[in-house]
């Protein structure tokens, strides 16, 4: 079955976020060769491991199976109680990373966190705030968040950086071992108030496709 025929019951495959360079949109099963092509192309030095869950330790082939594995849970777990919308972000059509935001009983909470990643040849050009401005866009203007929260471990410059010009406060720290030897995260939060405060000196988006979805976040058909 294709992505055009699920469209009546899954309307996620039609919600699209265009930036002045890039387009987010959830991926199609034809779309996983290319995000895995992306993977496998490399995200991070190996001496390095910015995921508090270690998945790019994984060998190539399993990696790309439960890669895959991965985008379906989200798909199979999702409901307006707890959702994972897994973004593929593309430029020029071709797949150079994922940008995550998630929630867990959004419509009481107002909270989404976000995850991200690109390949070491899309980093440092601006994408990564590009991408997360994106999803913040869709979060607070759309959906309704009133916060957002994200964190990163303290020597990961570029998803620190990232926070930090977007305009997030750092609010704490905890421990994570993806390799089995504790490091720090420092977590960063923004407010609804924050964010449009902001958001005119940060890169804007063109959402479409999202009133269809509406229900799919537990909020009604009517806006947020
Ligand atoms: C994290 C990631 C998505 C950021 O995307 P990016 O495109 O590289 O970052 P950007 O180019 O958008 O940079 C955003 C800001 O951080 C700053 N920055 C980026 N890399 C930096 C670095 N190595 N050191 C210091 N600042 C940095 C930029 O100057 C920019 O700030 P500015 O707008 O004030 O100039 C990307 O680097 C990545 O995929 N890294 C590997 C995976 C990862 O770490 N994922 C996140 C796990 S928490």
């Amino acid at each position: 079955m294709s992505s055009r025929a699920a469209l009546s019951f899954w309307p996620l495959f039609d919600l699209r976020l265009v930036t002045a360079r890039l387009v987010l949109r959830a991926p199609t099963d034809d779309d996983f060769p290319g995000l895995i092509a992306a993977i496998d192309s490399g995200i991070h030095a190996p001496e390095e491991m910015p995921f508090s869950a270690p998945w790019t330790d994984t060998a190539p082939e399993a990696r790309a199976r439960t890669s895959a594995q991965f985008w379906w849970s989200q798909r199979a777990g999702w409901s307006p109680d707890g959702w994972h919308l897994g973004l593929a972000v593309l430029r020029d059509g071709q797949a150079i990373g994922v940008q995550d935001v998630a929630a867990k009983d959004f419509k009481v909470l107002r909270e989404v966190t976000t995850g991200s990643w690109l390949t070491l040849g899309a980093q440092g050009q601006g994408f990564g705030k590009e991408m997360r401005a994106a999803v913040l866009q869709l979060a607070f203007e759309d959906l309704g968040a009133e916060v957002a929260r994200s964190e990163a471990f303290v020597d990961n410059s570029s998803s620190v950086g990232v926070s930090r010009a977007l305009g997030y406060r750092e609010n704490g720290f905890s421990r994570a071992a993806p390799r089995g030897t504790p490091r720090a995260q420092v977590h960063f939060e923004m407010t609804r108030e924050e964010w449009l405060a902001r958001r005119d000196q940060l890169p804007r988006a063109e959402i479409s496709g999202l009133r269809a979805c509406l229900a799919m976040f537990g909020l009604d058909g009517t806006g947020a």
